[in-house]
C-alpha cells in the first residue's frame, strides 16, 4: 500500500494503462482484460488488474492534470515497480488535418510548466515517448486501419484557457493536440528509467468547435486501448 494506492505489493502489473477517468479504467478493464479485479479504490481513483492475452496488465486512473497523474505515476514506479506506463485519454485537436475520433500518438509533450519544473529548474528538458512503444503503437494503428497522427502534443495546466495566444503558438509549431497529463508522465519515466507513451483520442477540436458525442466516445476509446495494449506487448 502507498498513500494513494491501496493495492498490495504484487497486485500491480509491470504494464499499467492510465486513463484520466477512473470510470474509464473500470470500463476498459471489464471490456479488455480477463479476470479483472479491483485493486484500488482510494479516493475513488479506481485501479484494476487482469490479463490481456495472458499478460498481466493494470489499468489505473490518473485523475486530471499533471499534479494528479504525478502522484499515481510516482507511486506506481517507485513502490510497485511499474515498468511500462501508457496514458490513454482524450485530447483537443489543434491542426486542421487532425479530425475528431483520430488517434494521436504523442512523440513529445510541450508545456509551460510541469510538476518537475522545480526539479529541472533552469533546464528546458524535452519530455519524449519511449521509441519502441511509439513505433509499436504506430504499427498497431496501421494494422487496425485507425486514422492516426504521430507528433508533438501540448500538456496544458488548464482546460479553461484565458491565453489564446499560447494555443496559437502551439498550432504554429505543428502541435497536434492538447491534453493535461503526458508531459509529466514522460518526465517521470525518464527519471525512473521506465517506458512511457501517450495514446490519445481526439474528443474535441479547438479550431472547429466540434466535439465527439458521448455515445461515440466509447468506440474510439476502445481502439485506443487496443493500440496501447498491442504496443505494450509487441515483440513478446
Ligand atoms: N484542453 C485540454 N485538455 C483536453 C481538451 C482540451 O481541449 N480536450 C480533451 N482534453
Amino acid at each position: 500500500m502507498t498513500i494513494h494506492i491501496g493495492a498490495r505489493a504484487g497486485d500491480i502489473a509491470e504494464t499499467v494503462l492510465m486513463p484520466g477517468d477512473p470510470l474509464r479504467a473500470r470500463w476498459a478493464a471489464q471490456t479488455f482484460l480477463e479476470g479483472a479485479k479491483c485493486v484500488n479504490e482510494v479516493r475513488g481513483m479506481l485501479g484494476f488488474t487482469g490479463t490481456w492475452k495472458g499478460n498481466p496488465v493494470t489499468i489505473q486512473g490518473s485523475g486530471m492534470g499533471m499534479p494528479s497523474l504525478s502522484i499515481y505515476a510516482n507511486e506506481l514506479m517507485s513502490e510497485y515497480g511499474a515498468q511500462t506506463l501508457i496514458r490513454i485519454g482524450s485530447c483537443g485537436g489543434m491542426q486542421p488535418h487532425v479530425q475528431i475520433r483520430d488517434v494521436i500518438i504523442a512523440m513529445t509533450a510541450s508545456s509551460l510548466s510541469t510538476p518537475s519544473h522545480g526539479v529541472f529548474r533552469e533546464l528546458n528538458f524535452a519530455p519524449c515517448a519511449d521509441y519502441d512503444l511509439l513505433e509499436a503503437a504506430v504499427q498497431a494503428a496501421r494494422r487496425k486501419d485507425v486514422r492516426h497522427h504521430v507528433g508533438g502534443i501540448y500538456s496544458s495546466d488548464v482546460f479553461y484557457d484565458e491565453r489564446p495566444d499560447l494555443n496559437e503558438m502551439m498550432v504554429r509549431h505543428g502541435i497536434l493536440g492538447v491534453e493535461m497529463e503526458a508531459a509529466e508522465l514522460y518526465n517521470l519515466a525518464a527519471r525512473h528509467k521506465r517506458r512511457a507513451l501517450a495514446v490519445l483520442t481526439v474528443s474535441d477540436h479547438l479550431q472547429t468547435g466540434e466535439a465527439l458525442p458521448a455515445r461515440e466516445r466509447e468506440q474510439s476509446f476502445g481502439e485506443m486501448v487496443e493500440i496501447a495494449l498491442e504496443a505494450a506487448f509487441a515483440g513478446t
